[in-house]
């Protein structure tokens, strides 16, 4: 561990630590643009300066390039040094448009923050500024060249971080251009991670264009429901309008990014068509009419097929609180069936899944992106879960073999992220030479089939499941005894079911009923059901979704939830009276409503202390918090 002095505070950091982290690390931040955590160094932009007092290297040198020695004595507020950042940060801005007030990024810009930061601030030039012409990067990523510093880091991430090949560096004399070679859209499915990388404003999210400043945003730490891996994001909202997500750090999950995926998920929760009003038989009434109307139909129900005969429905979309909930509803009305998944062999596969895994072997992305092996086993990585295709990626880029047990090439789009070996059996892969091996199974027979007899032998497995609390309600499946919906199907005994978040195909059976369907997108089971309750999203509540490898993590309430103005035809705009609430945000989280429904139906109404209690341990979404679940824990006590 060197020992290092940085502006007289003496640290010890570890080995390979260059003399920016150092600084860093003790709450000093030397002016950066090249130099990212998550892409090392580039020595491009040479912002980083400090001058080196004593030690092994004296005089002016760039931190980031620079690993901590012995005995260096560093100032980040040494004359020299503070004139040198002042003079690069000017030559930056010789070429950068001063647009800060129309500039997208005006407010979240590194430019902007180490222009001020830097000392620079009157501008001596007074020439012409270089200029470009932008491209047209697709529907999502807006770009505007003139903005570039050179830094160098969109082309890093694009390339090397994420094994993009349609987006590079052209140069020609003084001009050094960053795009595609002709206009179209960006093909890496990480590409939302330029508009975040970048230092300033060269590629900005065109869906929140121009309609917020950073400030003005509503916004918390969110989970991104897009997949099982349980990204941390923060989804960014103005006037109850979702308009970008950005990435959450967090070392243990995705690290600094997020696939666009989960990046550009906006319309399902601004659609102008999503559930807002409860509604019985068609007709708009209010949430509680609809759930008194929904007790009575279920008492005639009852009478006519008795209580068995009712099935309620959730889905791995559903949050821990919805899905807890749901099994109180059962329990209440008497349901003969509990159901929170569709197809009986992925629910069996998702529930061995979950039980072969335990603290110790289950494998988290970061384990993947530390790997010396990685075999891959009935999966499509870069279809199922984006993000575990980038960390495999990144653990090739450190020399990590990639096996796949295929016969022949599962995905073309998968070579350009890494070199996949491939073998006819498991028994191919050389797992005893490897410190760090990891599987990456999918959650399906086949896979299951392939990993047990390895997993024996104690390697990490990552399963990828199919939704964001697959690992949760799987949990739940096997301590309330649930069963897929497909399975109870097979009894012939259902004839009516509630479907709470369920994702259900709309050609089911004639003799069944949709008694209520409770969601927050328009799924065909909305258009069946006989009573339509609203329920808010993920980003207009608080809940937990336990992800793949059994990692509890809350999200919060991001925004109210309510019609967006934006984007609604004529016809589709609310009444223009003055109210408190706004209009089509009269919804509760889904468990709230069950709650109520269950209260209404005679059970025991959990208010929001009680309820949340037992799961206060996991609330705090900062990554330090999230926990491994526990396997044996039993969420009713
Ligand atoms: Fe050190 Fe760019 S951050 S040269």
């Amino acid at each position: 561990m060197p020992k290092i002095i940085i502006d007289s505070i003496p640290i010890d950091v570890p080995q390979g630590t260059n003399v920016l982290e150092a600084a860093r690390s003790i709450g000093i931040t030397i002016p950066h643009f090249c130099w990212h955590p998550a892409l090392g160094k580039a020595g491009a932009c040479r912002a980083c300066a400090v001058k080196m007092l004593d030690g092994p290297i004296r005089g002016i040198q760039m931190s980031c390039m620079l690993p901590a020695q012995d005995g260096m004595v560093v100032s980040t507020t040494d004359d020299e040094a503070v004139a040198m950042r002042r003079a690069v940060i000017e030559w930056l801005m010789i070429n950068h448009p001063h647009d800060c007030p129309v500039c997208d990024e005006g407010g979240e810009c590194q430019l902007q923050d180490f222009t001020i930061a830097g000392g620079h601030g009157i501008r001596r030039f007074d020439g012409l500024k270089r200029t470009h012409v932008n491209q047209y990067l697709g529907d999502c990523i807006e770009h505007e060249m003139n903005r570039c510093i050179q830094c160098y880091r969109c082309v890093r991430f694009y390339q090397e971080y994420a094994g993009g090949t349609d987006f590079g560096v052209m140069g020609r004399s003084g001009m050094v251009y960053f795009g595609r070679q002709q206009d179209g859209p960006l093909e890496s499915p990480f590409s939302g991670n330029l508009a975040e990388i970048c230092p300033t404003g060269v590629f900005t999210v065109k869906t929140a264009r121009f309609r917020a400043r950073y400030w003005d945003y509503d916004m918390a730490p969110s989970i991104c429901p897009g997949c099982s891996l349980g990204c941390n994001t923060v989804p960014m909202a103005r006037y109850r309008e979702l308009l970008k997500v950005t990435a959450r750090r967090n070392d243990a999950v995705n690290g600094w990014f997020i696939c666009d995926r989960g990046r550009f998920s906006n319309t399902p929760v601004n659609a102008a068509n999503r559930p807002r009003q409860p509604q019985i038989d068609g007709e708009a009434v209010s949430m509680e009419a609809a759930l008194n109307a929904l007790r009575e139909r279920l008492t005639d129900f009852t009478a006519r097929h008795g209580s068995s005969a009712l099935a309620i429905v959730g889905s791995p979309r559903m949050s821990q609180e919805a899905a807890i909930m749901a099994a109180r509803l059962r329990d209440v009305t008497g349901a003969g069936y509990l159901c929170y998944s569709y197809d009986p062999e992925t629910a069996q596969a998702t529930a061995e899944a979950v039980a072969l895994l335990n603290k110790d072997n289950a494998a988290s992305q970061e384990n993947v992106r530390q790997a010396d092996l990685i075999a891959l086993l009935a999966c499509d990585p870069l279809n199922e879960a984006p993000m575990m295709a980038l960390a495999i990626r990144q653990a090739w880029r450190n020399g990590a073999k990639v096996y796949h047990v295929a016969e022949k090439p599962v995905c073309n789009a998968l070579h350009q992220l890494y070199e996949t070996v491939y073998v006819s059996s498991i028994g191919e892969i050389p797992f005893k030479e490897a410190h760090a091996p990891v599987l990456v199974c999918g959650t399906n027979r086949k896979g299951l089939d392939l990993v047990r007899p390895v997993m024996n032998e104690g390697i990490k497995t990552a399963f990828i499941m199919d939704g964001p609390n697959s690992f949760g309600t799987s949990l739940l499946a096997r301590e309330l005894g649930a069963v897929s919906f497909g399975e109870a199907l097979t009894s012939g005994k259902i004839k009516g079911i509630i479907a709470l978040e369920a994702d259900l195909p709309s050609d089911l059976p004639p003799e069944l009923s949709v008694l209520a369907a409770a969601d927050w997108l328009r799924t065909p089971l909305i258009e069946l059901a006989g009573i339509v309750l609203p329920v808010t999203s993920w980003v207009e509540m608080d809940g937990i979704f336990i992800n793949n490898e059994g990692r509890a993590q809350s999200f919060k309430q991001v925004m109210k939830s309510g019609l967006p103005i934006k984007g609604l035809t004529p016809e589709q705009h609310p009444p223009r009276i003055h109210r408190h609430d706004p209009p089509g945000g009269d919804m509760p989280p889904s468990w709230k409503m069950v709650s109520a429904l269950v209260q209404l139906l005679g059970g025991n109404q959990d208010d929001d202390t009680s309820f949340r209690d037992q799961w206060r341990e996991f609330e705090t979404p900062d990554a330090a918090h999230n926990r491994i679940m526990s396997y044996e824990r039993n969420p009713k006590q």
